[in-house]
């Protein structure tokens, strides 16, 4: 499917960033051995051995129309840009539990155990690293199997040499870093997160600014790994990392992974804005009983998370473009810990909607969904992408898989990208750019005679 040099020469086609293609193995690593994380690596397995198909995963089941709509061309997008396949992938991890994937996979109880014991073999065989961990940035959670040292800058150099230790026992030619870690509490940026020098003195200084999942983006980015960050922490959105980021040639992206509740937002907002219907308020409430939920269940990590869930809309509906139709627009989240519930969570959404004079209507939804489910695939998808991106050339934010995250990371100068549908077709444009591709403009074929 890749086009020969004559091709390319023949149809015109200049390919922008020349991809090297992946050879060996590909190990992934996550801060986080849990409910995602486990589950992301459990599926690989069941689809390597045909047991099960990779559903939601972009990178595995999309097509992607090139040319005219005459020409007939619709790839699948794995079958367009050179990623690499699923065989060649090996996974690695840190936790502050002991437990083995494969423990902690039975323990978030989101996979049958018909479907764990297929996995055993790989995943019982997977230690987590010891953990760069404070509680003062997790206040609900603490375990034993954490690093000790004097600075932050210690462990993030700790860190590094577990990467490099990874990368040599795994025998990858190739890392990729998501973080998939519990929720930290809410910070903002400070003046130690302005660019390297002040971050990494920050780090020597154990400044409180200085939050573990930094650690893990500070270490992969100055290891040249390419890092996604699942969750809504600030992370790597600082302009420190980010410079560091482009200095190294690494690709980063983040930040909270879009599924469940605000992954519906964001398919509904757009088609009410599409159709101009008025919004008066937008109510969410979520149960869930895993160990997610019950850090949520702390004010401050729930205040990161809030931030992110909230912003959604704003963007997507542009209020000031559309003060009538979106101006009083009343937006509420809850997230309740409820322990029955497990990783099965219920979403339920009262949406005040008003049409034509302003009669208002109501709809209600009710996403009896399963988090871990929808956020594995995504997983799955980053890391190839990321490992993509890297191999052509692409550093600093990756703003076309804004598609994946609730609170898409942009260029300062920017707002970011909320739109399912406009992230799609930015997506799959970059993948159409990428290979020198036409981009789709979906503009009519003849309006003029
Ligand atoms: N499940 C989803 O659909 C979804 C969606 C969006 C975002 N997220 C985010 O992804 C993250 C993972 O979710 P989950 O459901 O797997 O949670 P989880 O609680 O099952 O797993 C998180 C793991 O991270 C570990 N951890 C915490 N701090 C750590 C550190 N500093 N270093 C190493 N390990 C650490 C915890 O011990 C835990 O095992 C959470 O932050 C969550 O908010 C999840």
């Amino acid at each position: 499917m890749f086009a020969t040099q004559d091709e390319e020469a023949r149809r015109g086609m200049r390919r922008p960033a020349a991809i090297s293609l992946p050879k060996g193995t590909l190990g992934v690593l996550t801060p986080g051995m849990g409910a995602v994380s486990t589950t992301f690596m459990a599926g690989v397995e069941l689809v390597r051995k045909g047991l099960a198909l990779p559903i939601g995963s972009v990178t595995q089941l999309a097509t992607i129309r090139l040319g005219k709509r005459t020409e007939g061309r619709s790839p699948l997008i794995r079958e367009l840009v050179p990623l690499e396949k699923l065989d060649s992938l090996v996974f690695g991890g840190w936790d502050i539990f002991p437990d083995t994937a494969y423990e902690a996979a039975r323990k978030a109880g989101v996979l049958e155990p018909n479907h764990l014991e297929e996995v055993k073999g790989l995943l019982g065989g997977i230690w987590p690293m010891k953990a760069a961990f404070d509680q003062a940035y997790v206040k609900k959670l603490n375990g034993p199997h954490v690093k000790k040292a004097k600075t932050k800058f210690d462990l993030a150099e700790e860190i590094k040499d577990d990467i490099r230790q990874f990368k040599k026992e795994a025998g990858a030619q190739r890392l990729v870093m998501v973080w998939c870690g519990s929720t930290e509490v809410f910070l903002t940026p400070d003046e130690v997160h302005a660019d390297p020098a002040r971050f990494e003195n920050a780090m020597k200084t154990n400044h409180p600014s200085i939050a573990p999942s930094m650690l893990y983006a500070w270490a992969a980015i100055t290891s040249g790994v390419p890092f996604a960050n699942g969750a809504p922490n600030l992370t790597v959105d600082i302009p420190a990392l980010q410079e560091l980021a482009r200095e190294h040639h690494v690709p980063i992206c983040g930040k909270d992974f879009k599924t469940g509740q605000t992954l519906l937002k964001t398919i509904l907002a757009p088609g009410f804005k599409a159709r101009m219907l008025g919004l008066n308020g937008w109510f969410s409430t979520n149960i869930l009983g895993n160990r997610d939920g019950e850090v949520l269940d702390d004010p401050e990590s729930f205040k990161t998370k809030e931030e992110s869930k909230l912003g959604v809309l704003e963007y997507v509906l542009q209020p000031q473009l559309y003060p009538q139709l979106y101006g009083k627009l009343c937006h509420k989240v809850r997230i309740n810990y409820y322990p029955p519930r497990g990783d099965n969570k219920e979403g339920w959404d009262n949406i005040d909607i008003f049409g034509w004079l302003g009669y208002p209507m109501q709809i209600k939804v009710d996403f009896l969904c399963r988090d871990s489910i929808l956020a594995a695939p995504i997983v799955l998808d980053l890391v190839l992408f990321l490992d993509l991106a890297q191999r052509a050339g692409l550093r600093g934010i990756q703003e076309w898989l804004s598609f994946y995250f609730k609170s898409p990371m942009c260029a300062p100068e920017l707002y970011p990208e909320h739109d399912l549908f406009i992230q799609l077709m930015k997506l799959k444009n970059t993948l159409r750019w990428m290979m020198g591709e036409d981009l789709i403009t979906h503009l009519g074929a003849e309006y003029y005679d």
